[in-house]
């Protein structure tokens, strides 16, 4: 067979999400789009921006020569530069140029800091439920994944990491806000964090690394903001997108910001920019890059998601669910009425309901709702949530 044990065994259980998205596309054939209530992907429904077209328009009138080529591997100076700009301005810090790399998208981005910090057996703490891609991310580069429960509420329970911390750690991997959760780990949180993974440091004799995964960030509702997780930690570096905020996900445009007081600053850009390289990325979408530079202080329409949390809880309420209220993100996780989440996510297709099974994100017990969807969707889906919770009284 040509095909790796390991790729075979990942196909075996392949992506419970986009067994979904396949199943709604087949639905929507079959019973006509507005019968299928799809909440299956994390694909913004929102329109990039009108400023995105208007910036493409531009760059492609532009007559410069070798606006195509090959480039630096950590990405076009002038966009790196503009994007330190927008992290001094929000942050503080000394960020330049040298602590930005232009990736394809947060995917892009995770992969290159892991492959860059990984040897055989090295481990990432991750606290559950988590993105479903990162067991695949951290196993590409040989990693291992150690996973640590969250509180009831979904929040880091400091004592799981602490315990879970060992001579193999690298650091850890969290995400805020957070895919499935919607939770947003407040600055007390990150200071606590900060605190702890100073103290583990002090312990193994190295700096452990907090890799923060934030292509939510711009995402956060009742007036919240994201935690700022440079303040919390020096050791930090953050994997980000345009791929949520400005609808972006299919122009795979990110980037990696290295905190610039990190240990080993420079030989981390340096191995990172190797990797960007290696990994056969090469250097992110070059239109992408001088695009996004135009539109940095771009803002998400939060009042829309917002506006779709609030129909999408009203929903589980009036159907009797029961659940943590996202601060953030686009996705709610209930709980299941029953113990066998695949056996509900199975149940609800009767109902014309698309979910994810706790289970794909190590949240047993559990579902997500992806509510990036047409506010018509989610009300108009109450009637078939009410009897799938009947189901089960
Ligand atoms: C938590 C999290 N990290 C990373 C990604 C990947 O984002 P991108 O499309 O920017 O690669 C996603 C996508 O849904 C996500 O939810």
């Amino acid at each position: 067979m040509p095909v790796a044990d390991k790729i075979k065994d990942s196909l075996a259980h392949s992506s419970m999400i986009r067994k979904m998205f396949e199943a709604g596309a087949q639905m929507r054939a079959e019973k006509g789009a507005e019968n299928v209530f799809d909440f299956s992907l994390g694909n913004p429904n929102l329109e990039p921006p009108p400023a995105f077209k208007r910036a493409l328009l531009k760059l492609l009138a532009d007559p410069a020569p070798g606006r195509h080529a090959y480039m630096p591997n950590a990405g076009i100076p002038s966009t790196r530069a503009d994007i330190a700009a927008y992290l001094r301005r929000q942050f503080g810090y000394g960020f330049t140029a040298e602590h930005i790399i232009m990736t394809v998208a947060a995917g892009g981005a995770l992969n290159v800091i892991l492959k860059t910090l990984t040897n055989p057996g090295s481990e990432l703490i991750v606290p559950m439920p988590y993105f479903v891609e990162y067991d695949a991310y951290i196993e590409n580069h040989g990693g291992k994944v150690r996973r640590v429960a969250t509180e009831r509420d979904f929040t880091l329970n400091l004592d799981a990491i602490a315990e879970a911390c060992n001579e193999n750690t690298i650091g850890i991997l969290i995400n805020t806000p957070n895919n499935p959760t919607g939770v947003v780990y407040s600055p007390r949180d990150l200071e606590k964090l900060g605190r702890l993974l100073e103290e583990l440091s002090a312990g193994q004799g190295r700096a452990l690394y907090l890799i923060c995964d934030e292509p939510y960030r711009q995402l956060v509702y009742d007036g919240r903001e994201a935690g700022n997780v440079f303040a919390c930690y020096p050791n930090t570096v953050v994997a980000t997108s345009f791929s949520k905020n400005l609808s972006l996900p299919g122009e795979r445009i990110g980037y990696i910001a290295l905190h610039p007081q990190a240990a080993d600053s420079e030989l981390l850009l340096a191995g990172m920019i190797l990797c960007n390289r290696i990994l056969g990325y090469v250097n992110a979408p070059a239109l992408m890059q001088r695009a996004v530079a135009m539109l940095l202080e771009e803002k998400a329409d939060i009042a829309q998601y917002e506006k779709k949390r609030d129909l999408m809880c009203q929903v589980l309420d009036e159907a009797g669910f029961s659940y943590v209220k996202p601060g953030g993100a686009f996705y709610v996780f209930p709980r299941c009425p029953i113990d066998d989440d695949v056996a509900f996510a199975a149940a609800a297709i009767q109902e014309n309901i698309l979910l994810v099974p706790g289970s794909g994100f190590m949240g047993p017990k559990h579902f997500r709702l992806a509510f990036c969807c047409a506010d018509e969707t989610i009300t108009r889906s109450l009637p078939a949530f009410k009897r799938l919770r009947a189901r089960y009284r």
